[in-house]
């Protein structure tokens, strides 16, 4: 096993996790993520020569590894309109240090694909769907595609032996009717369903915090129906804060970045599809090492980016957000980075 340096950042945060963006397209349209106004068909996406290659994710991934990152996750856009995704995932699985490989996406190509990745070692995967009635679904989507794909796409990955959660990003005014709906259909399945407070993430989702429904609202109308009960959390820095039924049936999740936010035990770093790193979801502006990777850096001199990169971060978005978001603030694209 090769030697392991844990780093920390300006606040005293470890270096836990990295998050890969492997490409920036995605087969749908959320209002809230990829508004079709926006990302229509002029859309410039990034040309094939710009993504990283899998070698030069897996190099990346070995450092990262070195310096104490023991977990990856794989998003998009979305992930499985990566050629070949199992192929990276099996080298990812081979580094030392790495003990958990996770991927978030909205499940349609996962009947063809789930048992592909599972047999390259992916253990888990985050599905995205915010409603379970196909009405509601279908204004969300943006492409008028109904819940059914998702579904069996989350059969197909349980059939395979992955482990599934499925989050739900809930926003005032489209699908607040869903949030006892969704749990009563997730509740005695297989699934932990987790709830996310909408986001300011990018430019073109038109934030506003009257559209937050809070974690405490959600939790309220849950409670009302199904009794919870708060639960410890899975390990350290989890993003989700975790409920389970008190009828000992199932639990779920609340990802609350707005009126409960994590900074704190922020431990992640995140590395676009077109090789740009970023210390924050909602950081401006990313550090390109795809250049510093082709133009023949060693690696020692990567070592040395890397740890100085993450030594310099003082990002806490979440916590200095104001009421009013920061509008002022040039964003990176939440289909670009994969949240
Ligand atoms: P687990 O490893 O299963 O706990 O997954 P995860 O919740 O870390 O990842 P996932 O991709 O499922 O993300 C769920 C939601 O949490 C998405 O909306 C992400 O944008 C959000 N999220 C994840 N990490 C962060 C973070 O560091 N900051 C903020 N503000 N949101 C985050
Ligand atoms: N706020 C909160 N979550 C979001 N996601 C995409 N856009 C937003 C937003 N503005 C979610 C997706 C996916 C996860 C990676 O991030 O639905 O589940
Ligand atoms: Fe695609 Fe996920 Fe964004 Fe929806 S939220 S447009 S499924 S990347
Ligand atoms: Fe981490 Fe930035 Fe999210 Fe805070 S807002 S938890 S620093 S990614």
């Amino acid at each position: 096993m090769g030697e392991i340096t844990p780093i920390t950042d300006h606040f005293g945060r470890a270096l836990k996790d990295l998050r890969i963006s492997v490409i920036d397209q995605c087969n749908l349209r959320c209002t809230y993520c990829m508004p079709k106004e926006i990302f229509g068909d002029d859309y410039a996406f990034l040309p094939e020569s710009e993504l990283l290659s899998f070698e030069e994710i897996t190099r990346l991934a070995q450092t990262f590894a070195s310096l104490g990152v023991n977990k990856i996750r794989l998003t998009g856009g979305e992930p499985l309109m990566r050629k070949n995704l199992h192929e990276l995932i099996q080298e990812l699985t081979k580094i030392d240090g790495i003990d958990d490989i996770a991927l978030t996406t909205n499940a349609f190509f996962l009947p063809r694909d789930a048992q592909n990745l599972k047999d390259a070692g992916l253990e888990r995967v985050n599905i995205s769907l915010d409603a379970i009635e196909d009405e509601v679904f279908k204004e969300i989507n943006g492409r008028g595609v109904v819940t059914l794909p998702v579904l069996k796409g989350i059969d197909a990955a349980l059939d395979a032996g992955l482990q599934v959660k499925v989050n739900m990003v809930v926003k005032k005014g489209m699908n607040e009717s869903q949030i006892l709906p969704m749990a009563q259909y997730f509740k005695d399945k297989d699934v932990i369903l987790r709830y996310i407070e909408f986001m300011d993430v990018g430019n073109h989702n038109g934030w506003d915090f009257d559209n937050v429904v809070s974690k405490q609202e959600i939790i309220d109308t849950i409670h009302a129906e199904m009794p919870l009960e708060e639960a410890e959390p899975n390990y350290y820095g989890e993003v989700a804060n975790r409920f389970q039924y008190k009828d000992g049936i199932g639990e779920i999740g609340v990802i609350s970045s707005v009126t409960d936010s994590f900074c704190g035990t922020c431990t992640r770093m995140r590395l676009s599809a077109d090789g740009k790193l970023y210390t924050c979801l909602f950081a401006s502006k990313g550090f390109d090492i795809r250049k510093k990777l082709r133009d023949g850096l060693t690696s020692d001199e990567l070592t040395e980016e890397l740890t100085s990169l993450w030594g310099q971060r003082t990002d806490r978005y979440s916590e200095e957000r104001g009421k009013h978001g920061n509008p002022n603030r040039e964003k990176i694209e939440m289909s670009y980075i994969g949240g």
